[in-house]
């Protein structure tokens, strides 16, 4: 079947950009789904692609007369204070519009029963936060009501709302914008794409991955170190990810002192699991070991859900620190296991430079697409451009890793475990 890359419009644009910008994006400018030969010739002439995000020329609302507003939902994320940081610079410094709220404590922000008055957003305010961890507008978890949230952004005559969060936020940012639709209203609904997991679709990287890939090397780096620091040291490292090994993935090649890595995409058997581990304590005298949060759940059932309907994963590390220390102890093999799960650390942190170059980007190309009347959309990086996703196509799954494919080669070429671990 193939999939619907239109983006929506609120309507016909009709003011000149008061951007001075040498490099317009052509509305008919697109970014092809599958850059390879193969791909394009697959394609017959005809191949699919994203619309390619940047200033327009011409734009839908008016500026001096505009009103936008912002919020962060879910758990944080390096960069949420730069994305921040670049809406309300753009839309105030080049665009002009000076009216720019931020809705407080998620989508609770956009309930008015909940009496979280937003704040006024200029540049004074947003000037420094970029340098910290967090964000200045708090977050919350779980949906709310569209038909109110809607309410409350034509009492206040909003025109454009940003929604920078993951998976959760952008399916609240979906039914926010087709309650829109019902009331025929002119708002731009558009997302940024926030999450360390990395596992939104279409959007080969979401800001804050890349701050929790790099801060995942301090406790990598210690687990080796306390494993070659005794005679048959095993250090696991568990790190976030849910249900996407992406963080576990690349935190392992960026280090190279991980022998196995184990991710949700893999299954696993503990006799496997064991028999590696022996051959490598018998040949090495230490082994590390990342563990993604959402893998082995065959071993440690998820329970229920939370407030955004993520599984509750259960807990594959210290499940596995206890079974691996049973094995030994059967084994009558002496070994010393070093567990650390830096859990909240490493994404609380300020986003590292290149994140932060993807968030201004982000933001940048969000207050473009909402000054052109975009809407139903989120803005991500495909084959190396900022593009226009629709949300509905963004939020359908959760994006994976490809076992068959070259980046879990390398893991296996990084860590010389094996393919095949059941
Ligand atoms: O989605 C981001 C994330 O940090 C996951 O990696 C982790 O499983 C989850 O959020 C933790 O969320 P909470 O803030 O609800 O504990």
């Amino acid at each position: 079947m193939t999939e619907d890359y239109r983006i929506r419009r609120v309507g016909q644009c009709t003011f000149d950009s008061p951007l001075d910008s040498a490099v317009f994006t052509d509305d008919s400018e697109g970014v092809l789904i599958d850059a390879t030969v193969s791909g394009y010739q697959r394609a017959r002439g005809e191949p699919p692609y994203l619309e390619k995000a940047g200033p327009r020329e011409k734009i839908f609302f008016d500026p001096a007369a505009s009103r936008a507003a912002l919020v962060t939902c879910g758990g944080l994320c390096p960069g949420l204070n730069d994305v921040i940081r670049a809406l309300v610079m753009v839309l105030w410094y080049r665009y002009g519009v000076k009216e720019i709220s931020g809705l407080r404590y998620g989508f609770e922000g956009l309930v008015s029963s909940y009496n979280h008055e937003p704040l006024v957003l200029t540049p004074e305010v947003v000037e420094e936060i970029h340098k910290d961890g967090g964000t200045i507008l708090g977050t919350s978890r779980g949906p709310q009501d569209p038909s109110l949230m809607v309410d409350f952004l034509q009492e206040r005559k909003i025109d454009m709302l940003f929604t920078i969060g993951g998976d959760g936020t952008q399916q609240g940012a979906l039914a926010i914008t087709r309650e829109m639709e019902k009331r025929d209203l002119a708002i731009s609904v558009i997302g940024a794409p926030k999450t360390i997991d990395n596992d939104i679709l279409f959007t080969e990287r979401t800001f804050g991955f890349e701050t929790a890939v790099a801060m995942s090397q301090i406790p990598i780096t210690g687990a080796h170190l306390e494993a070659r620091g005794v005679k048959n040291g095993i250090g696991i490292v568990k790190l976030m990810g849910r249900e996407s090994g992406f963080i576990a993935t690349y935190a392992t090649i960026a280090s190279s002192d991980v022998n196995l890595v184990l991710i949700p995409e893999v299954p696993f058997s503990l006799e496997k699991v064991f028999a590696y581990l022996e051959e490598r304590i018998m040949t090495k005298r230490h082994a590390v070991i990342v563990v993604a949060e959402g893998a082995g759940q065959e071993h440690v059932p998820p329970q229920g859900t939370d407030a955004s309907g993520n599984k509750r994963l259960g807990d594959i590390g210290l499940f596995l620190k206890k079974a691996i220390t049973e094995y030994f102890g059967k084994r009558n093999l002496p070994i010393t296991v070093r567990y650390i799960d830096p859990s909240y650390t490493i994404r609380s942190a300020p986003a590292t430079a290149d994140d932060s170059v993807l968030c201004f980007q982000l933001g940048e190309n969000a207050v473009h697409a909402a000054m052109s009347g975009r809407t139903g959309m989120i803005v991500g990086i495909w084959n190396g451009h900022f593009v226009h996703i629709p949300t509905q196509l963004a939020v359908k799954d959760r994006k994976k890793i490809d076992t068959s494919g070259l980046l879990w080669q390398s893991v296996l070429d990084n860590t010389g475990q094996p393919r095949n671990l059941t």
